[in-house]
């Protein structure tokens, strides 16, 4: 509140709650810390899972950093943006959310004691920035091992299964690499790889087992023909890809028609049935024998299409219609006037079969697929979504490798090689920001004491052990393996992971911590909603 001449000048409004300075950086560090606390046991293979019930009574249960994250309903504004660089996380690389989030913590709880030292958050912060910076050039330049995606099949299939280590589908993580690596040489391009996941469609259905699950060399539409009497199998389809309602449109409004003469009516219905049948007519004509249409088709059309031999499937979403022109080429028609046969699509086979009680339509054998389709099979609901999850982020470590490709050591190695070359980084410097990267340098140390911990083993010796070797050069893969339960080559072990994954870890963790340092002010509005002032954290957080 200003002064002028002794009154009070307010600048906000009434029941506006301020915290200032050292407060509102604590209230956010707190929040931050409390996030990584939820988090921190389930990173790693011995990671625990949650169970998280939604407000209508729902379950899921995961260890999966960003779903816990996005279910957790977080309301204090610094926590809000630890879930948002989780989500960042999520979305670039698919992976690596559960460390970000807990590399960010502990730098801010580092940041805290040294901040209770007496050095000003600035220095910190520009300390941290500096680190984080220097940190992603010594991995890309210095750590990182160049691989060839396109030879590598083998480390493909092993940076695949470091990633399902921390999941819940143990006994199938070979299968899924498999699969995940199969699935994404189907759809790979030359850049922009981790764009093409969204062209693996993932369809679940309830079966025995997850070994049962297949990828189709084209797409899986969960729709059946509009009419029964259709064929059931058609081989090496024409397939017109169609956005045009095959409907009479129906007024708006409601209309009378009067007709006063007998034949009138029949020319009416005459004229009605030639503009249905005309869909039909026309796709004959240019040797169409299955439509795929994203709007609707009347039952007298699906007669006519019929009875032309022609198999036809109705409100089919765009994006599905996109995909399966991707599988089967040809265009999308919005009026099947301008329709020719250069526009009509292939492949070897179109099929409908029944699989847990539904129907689904098969197009598959296509020449060369840019988006293809993946049956998921497993045995309950829950373990469908899991598996899903897992399939996706095991997708989305082989795209990013196919975009950066080069991997580092997991279980901590890659966190303890940057801390130690950080640390002689640091001796060289002088002041303050000596002392900011060193902090940063240890804090990166989390990783492989939490892997530990969580894994019952003791952290203070598995660290001892990683720093002696670490110290040491030509050991930059040396990390935990929690199988083997001791500090091991995990290059030779096969724990692995892309670069990009890292990169991207300490990018956000480095961006929150630097991003909360630097605010000394909190203003919230009262209408603002969402629970009061931190200090009050949301209930499940602490
Ligand atoms: N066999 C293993 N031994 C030790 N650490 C492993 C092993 N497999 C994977 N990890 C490590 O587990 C961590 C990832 O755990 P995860 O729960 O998936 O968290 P995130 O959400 O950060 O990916 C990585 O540091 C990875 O290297
Ligand atoms: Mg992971």
């Amino acid at each position: 509140m200003a002064q002028l001449g002794g009154t009070p000048i307010l600048i906000l409004r009434e029941g506006t709650e301020q915290s200032k300075g050292r407060d509102a950086r604590d209230r956010n560090i707190m929040a931050i810390q409390a996030v990584s606390e939820a988090v921190k046991s389930t990173l790693g293979p011995r990671g625990l899972d949650k169970m998280l019930v939604d407000s209508l009574g729902d379950i899921t249960v995961t260890n999966d950093g960003a779903t816990i994250l996005d279910n957790l309903d977080v309301q204090h504004p610094g926590a809000k943006m630890a879930v948002a660089i989780s989500k960042t996380q999520d979305s670039l690389v698919g992976d690596g959310t559960t460390s970000s989030v807990i590399i960010a913590g502990q730098l801010l709880t580092v940041a805290s004691e040294l901040m209770h030292q007496g050095i000003h958050p600035t220095v910190i912060s520009r300390g941290f920035n500096l680190a984080g910076k220097h940190a992603r050039a010594i991995l890309k330049n210095e750590i990182a091992e160049k691989i060839d995606p396109n030879t590598d099949t083998d480390t493909l299939k092993k940076i695949a299964v470091t990633t399902m280590n921390s999941k819940g589908i143990s006994g199938n993580k070979v299968f899924f690499s498999d699969l995940a690596v199969k699935a994404f040489s189907k759809v790979r391009q030359e850049k922009d790889n981790m764009g093409q996941v969204s062209n693996i469609v993932i369809v679940k259905k309830k079966g025995k087992s997850i070994q049962e699950s297949q990828i189709v060399n084209g797409i899986i539409l969960e729709k059946e023909a509009t009419h029964q009497m259709m064929p059931k199998v058609v081989h090496n389809p024409k397939i017109a890809l169609v956005s045009q309602s095959f409907e009479i449109k129906k007024t708006e409004f409601s209309s009378d028609l009067r007709i006063s003469d007998p034949n009138d009516i029949q020319a009416f219905l005459d004229q009605e049935d030639s503009i249905l049948k005309h869909f039909a007519e026309k796709l004959q004509e240019i040797g169409a024998n299955v439509v795929v249409n994203q709007k609707g088709i009347d039952d007298a059309v699906s007669h006519y299409l019929n009875q032309n031999g022609i198999l036809a499937i109705k409100s089919v979403t765009k994006s599905d219609l996109e995909k399966l022109r991707k599988a089967v080429g040809g265009h999308i028609n919005e009026n099947i006037d301008g329709l020719t046969a250069a526009d009509l699509g292939t492949c070897e086979l179109v099929e409908f079969k029944k699989i847990a009680g539904d129907d689904l339509c098969f197009f598959s054998g296509c020449a060369d697929p840019k988006a293809v389709s993946v049956l998921l099979r497993a045995g309950v609901n829950q373990g469908l979504d899991e598996a899903q999850r897992t399939l996706h982020d095991a997708l989305c470590v082989i795209a990013s490798i196919y975009d950066r490709s080069a991997i580092v050591g997991g279980g901590g190695a890659v966190e303890m090689e940057l801390s130690q070359r950080l640390l002689n980084l640091a001796s060289k410097q002088s002041g303050k920001e000596q002392i900011a990267i060193e902090t940063y340098a240890r804090a990166l140390e989390i990783i492989p004491i939490t892997l530990a911990e969580n894994a019952g083993l003791d952290p203070i010796d598995i660290i001892a052990e990683l720093r002696g070797a670490h110290a040491k050069p030509g050991n930059e893969f040396m990390g935990l393996d929690i199988y083997q339960g001791k500090v091991v080559d995990n290059r030779k072990a096969g724990i692995i992971e892309p670069i990009a994954n890292i990169d991207q870890i300490l990018k956000s963790s480095t961006e929150l911590a630097v991003m909360i340092l630097r605010i000394d002010d909190m203003i919230k509005s009262k209408s603002g909603g969402g629970g009061g002032m931190p200090g009050g954290m949301p209930p499940g957080m602490m």
